[in-house]
């Protein structure tokens, strides 16, 4: 009897030995290369809000990790559940990894997270979501319909967009009085512009009843937010990557596969059909990628890309900034009166004017600064490589390995940015914006190769969007709205964002 309880003793013993050095055996990854550690949890890793639902978040841990190594070095090794991965702490390194090293770095991790289902068919064909030479191939021919000359030739897209987004407001302070909620007002402006840029179509975002919420928009934005949810949910499932081909994970919804499979398929049988064949527009471009060879889920799949990547970010950024801009009254009267004396010396501003106002320009980019839609890159190197720590030390880091550019806690460091939390567009007069990205300390688009494909895009709606509502209204704050970091990708407005906007007179 006593034989046997001695025994399953020592079978339990030898059993939690044996999981203790499974989950921790890894953790001396980084001091046998001499990297210094950020002292990992047995499961979670050093991030434990990157499993968390709403009591952590992943964009917070990162931060304590920064605050606590960034005085002394240059890098620290931390754990991504159980994967090693090294977090970057000196911009200057940020810019060896995503330029100067771009070709020992040059996939995402978010390429990882597709594949596992192949009924998901069209989320790969993103280039943000592609890898090695696909990746290469999917860039140039997702980008080929974003350049300065196509969007120029595109720009009277923008331009009734911005008309239909004060007719809209006027019809919404005619029935509901001079608040509007200016979350709801941004998504409705991008799915109107993404909708006739992306499909050649009309959202119904700005045309419908005032809070009428249209098929399109409804669609569109169940699409993004499940999709940037899906990152969430990849990002946990780094503690078993083995669940992902198991429970079939997939990114898109089938439902959202064939609704915007119906509609490319319509969009182009109606400009075969003639109506609007004189348009240059992403459409046209993907019709002429098909002429080329490429198939019906190959536009899907870059039409998805625009909408994906184009579509909540743009939103996220024209919100924050009028949110900020109502607490700002100087710096709203200066960016009104460059606006107006624009507005007044041509009647109509064109793409390339747009393009050069200054401080329409600067008030973005600190805009940008406050509240990036993506705070973080994370790299996998994919060529064996050394990265200089500083004080004689050295970080070998083997193909597989990923990196993490903390963009957000470098554009909130005062070492960097003077009273960092305070909104001040001048920071950035004088080309600051690119000195500062080579330096490696703004990155509200990342850089080098993997720099945002639609960085002109975002850019051109929001500063059309502010362009039209600046000129004719002074935009007031009602109540403080708080910022919240429970979507773990970064930190912004939770809740209504509720702005009063007055006739200029
Ligand atoms: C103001 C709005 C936007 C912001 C702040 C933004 C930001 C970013 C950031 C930070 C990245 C990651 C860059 C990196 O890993 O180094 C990115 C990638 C990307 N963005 Fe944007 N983006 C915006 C709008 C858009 C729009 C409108 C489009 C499409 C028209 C777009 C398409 C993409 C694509 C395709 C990638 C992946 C590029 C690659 O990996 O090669 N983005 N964006």
């Amino acid at each position: 009897m006593w034989t046997l309880v001695g025994l399953l003793l020592g079978a339990v013993h030898i059993a939690f030995a044996g999981a203790y050095f499974y989950l921790t055996w890894h953790h001396k990854y980084w001091q046998k290369r001499g990297v210094v550690t950020a002292e990992p949890l047995t499961i979670l890793g050093t991030y434990p809000g990157i499993l968390a639902d709403k009591s952590r978040s992943l964009i917070l841990d990162v931060q304590e990790v920064y605050n606590k190594y960034k005085t002394q070095h240059r890098a620290v090794g931390t754990f991504l559940t159980r994967q090693p991965q090294l977090l970057v702490l000196d911009p200057a390194l940020a810019h060896e990894v995503l330029v100067d090293k771009f070709s020992n770095f040059r996939d995402t991790i978010t390429s990882s997270y597709v594949g596992h289902n192949p009924d998901d068919k069209f989320v790969h064909i993103s280039p943000f979501f592609s890898a090695g030479d696909d990746w290469k191939r999917r860039r140039t021919e997702n980008g080929g319909g974003l350049t300065p000359s196509k969007l120029k030739m595109a720009f009277t897209i923008w331009e009734q967009s911005g008309k239909k987004l004060l007719e809209y407001m006027e019809r919404a302070r005619h029935e509901q009085g001079d608040i509007i909620e200016t979350r709801d007002l941004a998504y409705r402006f991008m799915a109107n512009t993404m909708a006739d840029f992306i499909w050649g179509i009309d959202a119904g975002s700005l045309t419908s009843a005032v809070g009428e919420i249209s098929p399109f928009q409804k669609t569109s934005t169940a699409f993004t937010i499940t999709a940037f949810q899906s990152i969430i949910r990849f990002n946990k499932s780094l503690v078993a990557p083995f669940l992902r081909k198991l429970l079939q994970m997939r990114f898109f919804t089938k439902d959202s596969d064939e609704f915007y499979l119906q509609l490319t398929r319509d969009a182009i049988k109606l400009r075969q059909s003639g109506s609007g064949s004189d348009r240059t527009d992403y459409l046209s471009h993907l019709m002429q990628l098909q002429q080329r060879g490429n198939c019906i889920a190959d536009s899907v799949g870059y039409a998805l890309s625009v909408l994906l990547d184009g579509y909540e970010t743009s939103a996220a950024v024209l919100y924050h900034l009028l949110y900020t801009l109502s607490e700002n009254h100087e710096e709203q009267e200066k960016l009104r009166t460059e606006l107006t004396e624009a507005l007044h010396a041509e009647e109509h501003i064109s793409y390339e004017k747009l393009n050069a106002l200054p401080y329409l320009d600067q008030c973005l980019n600190e805009s940008l600064r406050l509240t990036s839609p993506i705070g973080f890159f994370m790299r996998i190197c994919t060529k064996a490589t050394q990265l200089d720590l500083g004080n004689g030390k050295v970080a070998d880091l083997e193909p597989g390995t990923s990196v993490m550019i903390p963009a957000y806690q470098f554009h909130h460091d005062d070492g960097f940015y003077t009273e960092a939390s305070r909104f001040q567009p001048e920071r950035f007069d004088n080309g600051a914006a690119t000195v500062l990205t080579k330096r490696g300390c703004f990155l509200p688009f990342g850089d080098g190769p993997r720099v945002c494909l639609g960085m002109r895009v975002g850019q051109l709606s929001v500063k059309t969007a502010i362009l039209h509502i600046l000129t004719q209204y002074q935009v007031e704050q009602t109540e403080k709205v708080p910022m919240d970091a429970d979507s773990g990708l970064g930190i912004f407005l939770n809740g209504d964002v509720r702005l009063k906007y007055t006739k200029c007179l």
